[in-house]
């Protein structure tokens, strides 16, 4: 990554805290290369002496909360008031890809319990419709050849790719396994997320509806813009 698109990344991310995140909440904190400067940017309120608690998305993100001696909270302890979370692609609709890093499945868990929903982006990340990023799919270890089975008989177009090579495989926080679906131009990110989890062993997608999305920031070399008007959350 360049000096430049990290600046990008830190924009739009301190944009986010600073315009999103109150004093005295509890807020959801993502994972990835731009949500990360939004835990650095907590973690300077924090040191500041604003009282913020945060639910992390990953183990990754709970250390660096940690780390930065941010108070941490499990999810359903504490009602989130916002969350923050970078994307893979927003498409036009704001329904999104998640879980490059493989954190889909806390990531989507958080931004339900939230009551705003801001994804924090650079411009490459937008797109008409999802799908040129494979999509994550979370799976039970021991269902994984029958459910990449399954996905290729129900979706004749989609390439199934195990993160990790089948050496060493990548093993989510939750002790799952990961398979990259690559199904062409998704239509319908709601419906396919539907059908994917209705095999057994699916445990979640990286396809958030864009009914969860309250908003999208997105940091430009001329500064950090909403995308659209921000709404309350439709799910
Ligand atoms: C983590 O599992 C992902 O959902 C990330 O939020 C997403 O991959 C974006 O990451 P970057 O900000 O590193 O591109």
């Amino acid at each position: 990554m360049t000096a430049q698109a990290d600046e990008l990344k830190r924009a739009v991310s301190f944009a986010a805290v600073d315009r999103y995140v109150r004093a005295g909440t509890c807020i959801g904190l993502g994972t990835g290369s731009t949500a990360r400067w939004a835990i650095v940017r907590v973690g300077e309120r924090v040191a500041l002496g604003d009282a913020i608690v945060v639910v992390p998305t990953s183990a990754a993100t709970e250390r660096e909360c940690r780390e930065l001696g941010i108070p941490l909270a499990a999810l359903g302890e504490r009602e989130i008031d916002v969350a923050i979370d970078g994307a893979d692609e927003v498409a036009a609709d704001w329904s999104l890809t998640k879980g490059g890093g493989g954190a889909l499945f806390r990531e989507k868990a958080v931004a339900l319990a939230a009551g705003t929903f801001v994804v924090v982006v650079t411009p490459e990340k937008l797109v008409a419709r999802l799908g040129a990023f494979a999509t994550p799919v979370e799976v039970v270890p021991f269902t994984l050849r029958i459910v990449a089975r399954a996905i290729e008989a129900a979706h004749p177009e989609a390439r199934v790719r195990r993160r990790g090579g089948e050496s060493a495989p990548f093993v989510t926080d939750n002790g799952n396994a990961i398979l990259d679906c690559s199904f062409g131009p998704i239509d319908d990110p709601l419906a396919l997320d539907v059908s994917l989890r209705a095999i057994h062993g699916v445990v979640a997608t990286g396809l958030f509806p864009s009914a969860l999305t309250s908003a999208v920031l997105v940091a430009e070399s001329g500064g950090v813009r909403a995308l659209g008007e921000p709404h309350a959350r439709r799910t």
